[in-house]
């Protein structure tokens, strides 16, 4: 047995619980006397309701009730304070003013989920019509605003004497100018939204798929006017995310609601039609990359515009080159700028490496045009423009493995058998070719809190509020707890995705794993201190009067003074059932580096001539993402990332149709994701390299237990970064065909 599961391959904690169908995800869990509640759907993109009427539905078998806009039995209030622009501006079924097409317009609660169904298709709405706004060249455009991180959306850089930089592009001996459109793109969660709501007197219990359930609990409470403490949201098993359970959605309160007003538990669950409108997307986006640079590709001038959207009820205002141009490269001069255009769309929310995936898409693929035109190689090119210092802030990294990314990954992919020629390699009716492009991902530092216990029957219980949709996080936790108690995994209990749970560290922006380890390192840490005093302190314990500096700690047993006890069996002698502390952390980073995560990846496509059909044929990804807590789970994460870049750049979209306001392929056979058939094996590699900076100093391993800061960093994204780019750089490699206009579908290389 090795003293820590650190950096091995461990299977999920949960995992026997997932593939047995033990696990309950949110519309699994059962409740006495329970309703079931089903939507209804606005056909219009904007407007006013009319009518509805509701007497169909109302006399049809098992209805018990049908609530329909505007609605003033549901007793429902804005939300306030730091929430507040992260959720729709209005109450649902509250008014009668339609603000996108599929937003809510009434709910039928009925005994079974069919007959809520049958009775919702019996209502008919009819409605006072506006043109709705729907395309991105729409006026008025606003500023993105500041990022999610608090910098500006507009970030200008400029070498002295440069005037502008439009000036440092037209004195670069080379330029590459390019314009990059995606459509809007889904989550696709494979759980369906569901919310259980259970009251009790003014308490309500509601089990929904949270990112962060602590923040899902308080805008619950907000939403139903309660106090924040009468409302517990467990979120214990969450079937995917991405993005798209960062926060409570417009129709989550109304269960709950409606079971308040009826005095019966009540039940929600989207169709996945609907979750397409009322759980949010990525943002529609175009973007604009010039690069400037000398012949042999050194770079001078960098400049990176978008336009996206702001649907009017909620949006994710993206800022695409924020963390990838504004980061990755070293130039003198740079200029990134992100603007949106308010539409009557349905809500906007980050998704798979919100700005990231995308801006990396824009800049990675311009790189490998500049590459093309400087003839210089790609990776090559990355290496001479390669930064030692962020390039507006100046700021060091905390730890950048980059050059070794590139190294690595290159030597695995056999990168230097490619050919710059496009169209040069055939195989049958299929062309072949080869790209790469980088990945860069911020550590963002989030507040977090972590409670230890140890119990007298020798196991340890870890909790912290996180949710784990899948990425592992559960596991994160028992793992790091074993490492720091030095425990074996099998006596330490993870517990997480409750509110009530010490608040977790939100499970947003690749940041659960590195704001948890070091607070579990630390609550350990305290608790070995707390049990030593107590050793020395309670006078039923063999080293009473002792001092705790004669006391040693190591896995799981007391040693001092020609004695060693278990900590479950000292606990018993002194008669106290738990030892319990907490650790802390508002999050703070150290203003001195700025924190990333890097990754370089390779691709092989293959193309047919015939049918314009690209399959991506092989695949490599080096990734630094510091110390790995778990390697299978962060395989994994790495592996979903690419596949999330499969559907990116060859798969993913959802059209807007533009007279209507309506999303046209809202369904899983007309929104296309990658299936096994769509993924090669993907070979992935972690160079494993703490970091030393991020959340404390490493130590040199010599420490007792729990002191030392393993430095990890996040990876839920980084593996989705640049892999799009990779993709179609290879396309390009293949067919000599450069698609900017994702995804690559076979109509845009049918003329090969
Ligand atoms: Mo993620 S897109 O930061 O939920």
């Amino acid at each position: 047995m090795p003293r820590t599961p650190v950096g091995r391959e461990t299977d999920r904690v949960d995992g026997r619980l997932k593939v047995t169908g033990a696990a309950e995800y949110s519309g699994d869990y059962r409740a006495t006397d329970l309703a079931h509640a089903h939507l209804v759907t606005s056909t219009v993109a904007r407007g006013t309701i009319t009518g509805i009427d509701t007497a169909a539905a109302l006399a049809a078998p098992g209805v018990l009730r049908v609530y329909a806009a505007p609605e003033p039995r549901l007793n429902l209030y804005p939300i306030t304070g730091p929430l507040a622009g992260f959720v729709e501006n209005y109450l649902p079924l509250k008014d009668t003013e339609v603000r996108f097409h599929g937003q809510a317009v009434a709910m039928v609660v009925a005994e079974t989920p069919e007959q809520a169904r049958d009775a919702a298709a019996l209502i008919t709405t009819t409605y006072d019509t506006r043109p709705p706004r729907t395309s991105l060249a729409d006026e008025p455009h606003v500023p993105a605003g500041p990022t999610l991180s608090g910098s500006p959306s507009s970030v200008e850089v400029l070498a002295p004497g440069v005037g502008s930089i439009d000036d440092a592009l037209a004195a670069s001996d080379v330029v590459v100018e390019a314009e990059f459109h995606q459509n809007i793109q889904h989550h696709v969660a494979m759980e369906p939204h569901a919310i259980l709501a259970v009251w009790d007197g003014d308490r309500v219990t509601i089990h929904a798929g949270a990112q962060i359930p602590a923040a899902f609990a308080l805008g619950m409470s907000q939403r139903l006017g309660v106090l924040p403490q009468n409302v517990q949201l467990i979120s214990k098993y969450v079937g995917g995310a991405f993005g798209a359970r960062v926060i409570l959605w417009s129709d989550t309160p109304l269960p709950a609601a409606a079971a308040r007003e009826l005095g019966r538990p009540v039940r929600l669950v989207l169709t996945r039609e609907q979750m397409f409108t009322l759980t949010g997307h990525r943002p529609e986006l175009t973007q604009t990359v010039r690069l400037g640079a000398s012949r042999d590709g050194v770079l001078n001038a960098v400049s990176h515009r978008s336009v996206s959207e702001r649907p009017t009820t909620v949006a994710f205002p993206m800022t695409p080159a924020h963390n990838t141009t504004d980061a990755l490269y070293r130039t003198p001069n740079l200029h990134v700028h992100a603007e949106l255009a308010v539409l009557d769309i349905p809500g906007s929310r980050a998704m798979r490496g919100p700005n990231e995936a995308p801006g990396s898409f824009a800049l990675e693929t311009a790189m490998d045009e500049l590459a093309v035109a400087t003839g210089v190689d790609p990776v090559e090119l990355r290496l001479r423009n390669h930064a030692t210092a962020h390039p507006v802030s100046g700021l060091p990294w905390s730890s950048k493995h980059l050059e070794e990314c590139y190294r690595v990954g290159a030597e695995r992919f056999g990168w230097s058998a490619r050919s710059a020629t496009p169209r040069s390699r055939v195989d049958g009716q299929w062309l072949y070719g080869t790209g790469m492009a980088a990945a860069i991902y911020p550590a963002h530092r989030r507040p977090a809190s972590v409670r230890v216990r140890l119990l007298d029957d020798d196991t340890a219980v870890v909790s912290t509020g996180i949710s784990d949709f899948g990425t592992g996080g559960q596991t994160m936790v028992a793992v790091s707890g074993a490492d720091a108690l030095g425990l074996p995994l099998d006596r330490v209990t993870p517990e997480i995705g409750d509110s009530l749970l010490p608040q977790g560290a939100p499970a947003v922006g690749s940041s659960a794993t590195h704001a948890t380890v070091p607070l579990v390192v630390n609550a350990a840490r305290d608790a070995i201190t707390e049990l030593k005093r107590l050793a020395v302190t309670d006078e039923a314990s063999p080293w009473y009067g002792a001092s705790a500096d004669d006391l040693r700690y190591e896995r799981g047993i007391v040693h001092g003074l020609g004695r060693s006890m278990t900590f479950g069996r000292l606990l018993r002698v002194v008669g106290s059932p738990a030892i319990t502390t907490l650790a802390e952390s508002a999050g703070d980073a150290d203003p001195g580096y700025v924190h990333h995560s890097f990754g370089a990846h390779f691709c092989e496509v293959r193309v047919n001539r015939f049918t314009g059909e690209t399959r991506v044929s092989r695949f490599t990804t080096v990734a630094d993402v510091g110390r790995v807590i778990n390697a299978k789970a962060a395989r994994s994460q790495l592996v979903g990332g690419v596949i999330f870049g499969i559907g990116h750049a060859l798969l993913e979209e959802n059209h807007l149709e533009l007279t209507t306001g309506r999303l046209t392929n809202s369904t899983l056979a007309d929104y296309l994701v990658p299936v096994n058939a769509d993924v090669p094996d993907i070979d992935v590699v972690m160079l494993d390299r703490p970091d030393p900076v991020l959340t404390g100093p490493l130590g040199d391993g010599s420490e007792e237990v729990g002191t030392r800061s393993l430095g990890a960093r996040g990876l839920g994204e980084i593996g989705t970064v640049g892999s799009a780019a990779a993709i179609g750089n290879a396309v390009y490699n293949a067919t000599g065909v450069r698609v900017r206009n994702v995804p690559i579908t076979p109509d845009k290389l049918i003329s090969l």
